[in-house]
């Protein structure tokens, strides 16, 4: 389908072919989220979205299997979609292959996927204390968001989940929005986003000098800020206490915060950007 030079390599994004293809999706899930056998989704499944108009790449490296994108389509189901789009229920990197592009090489290449099909949007959820996927998805690819759900799947297990309440925020990317298509370009001349300041903002979450989180008892107008922890992943694991009142904080707020009409904009510096009011982009 498409290929692209990463430090990685060529990478070589196509749709997986036959069962075996589709297995060794079952085998990179088990691997990237560590949560076992029963939270995959299986090849049978994959196999029927693939047929029935879903989109599943694989992004291989000489015909190793690196990375993944599996979505189906979804009709509008937030405050900002118009007319048919793409949900993208996973994107998946082999660890050791990441931050090398190949995560967005698959993103940028569902968005040429859904224009082609005049598919307008995308929407993904994600877990807002992970920083690493805050800033692929608000900095590089420039979604915005405008919905907080409070333990989506419920508890999760396993690497990413770390058997806390599986809040999720969700991703809204306006394909043809003027941001993400400026984006789209420069990632294809391999260059980064062009830098954009952000306006300043009450940091309402910090992180403190322990690594645990400093909750503003009261939010003032305007612009917010709320930070993220460092590494969440590593506190899941050791830490789950204070991995939990990370959860809670960002959550209590963010979830207010959207519910009085503010929108996540940005995502910059260890922290997320909520500005209002805001409208779908045209
Ligand atoms: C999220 C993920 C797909 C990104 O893939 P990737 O190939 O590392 O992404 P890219 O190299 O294209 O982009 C790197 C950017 O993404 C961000 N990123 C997110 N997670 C990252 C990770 N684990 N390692 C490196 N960069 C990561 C980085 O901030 C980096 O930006 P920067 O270089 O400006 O700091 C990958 O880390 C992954 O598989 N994570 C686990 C599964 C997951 O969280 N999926 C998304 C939710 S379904």
């Amino acid at each position: 389908m498409t290929s692209a030079g990463t430090p990685a390599g060529a990478v070589q994004v196509r749709e997986p072919q036959g069962p075996a293809q589709l297995r060794a999706l079952e085998d990179l899930q088990i691997r990237v989220w560590g949560a076992g056998e029963r939270e995959v989704v299986p090849a049978s499944h994959i196999r029927a979205v693939q047929h029935a108009g879903g989109l599943v790449l694989g992004a291989y490296v000489d015909d190793e299997l690196v990375g993944f994108a599996y979505g189906f389509p979804a009709l509008p189901h937030g405050p900002w979609e118009r007319g048919n789009g793409l949900h993208s229920h996973m994107v998946a990197v082999r660890p050791g292959r990441r931050g090398a592009g190949v995560g967005r090489i698959l993103k940028w290449a569902q968005r040429t996927w859904c224009l082609e099909r005049g598919l307008g949007w995308m929407t993904w959820t994600f877990d807002p204390v992970q920083g690493g996927n805050a800033r692929l998805n608000f900095h590089h690819l420039g979604v915005r968001s405008r919905e907080y759900l409070v333990d989506f799947y419920g508890t999760m297990p396993g690497d990413l989940g770390g058997g806390q309440p599986s809040d999720r925020l969700v991703a809204h990317w306006d394909l043809e929005a003027q941001e993400v298509a400026q984006r789209a370009e420069r990632f294809a001349m391999g260059l980064a986003p062009e830098p954009a300041p952000l306006p300043a903002g009450a940091w309402v979450v910090r992180r403190r000098p322990d690594g645990r989180p400093d909750v503003a008892e009261v939010h003032p107008a305007g612009p917010l800020r709320v930070a993220v922890p460092e590494d969440a992943n590593r506190l899941f694991r050791d830490d789950p206490e204070t991995a939990l009142a990370w959860r809670l904080a960002v959550r209590e707020a963010i979830a207010p915060a959207l519910a009085r009409g503010y929108a996540v904009t940005a995502f910059d510096a260890g922290g997320y950007l909520l500005e209002r009011p805001q409208g779908p982009r045209s």
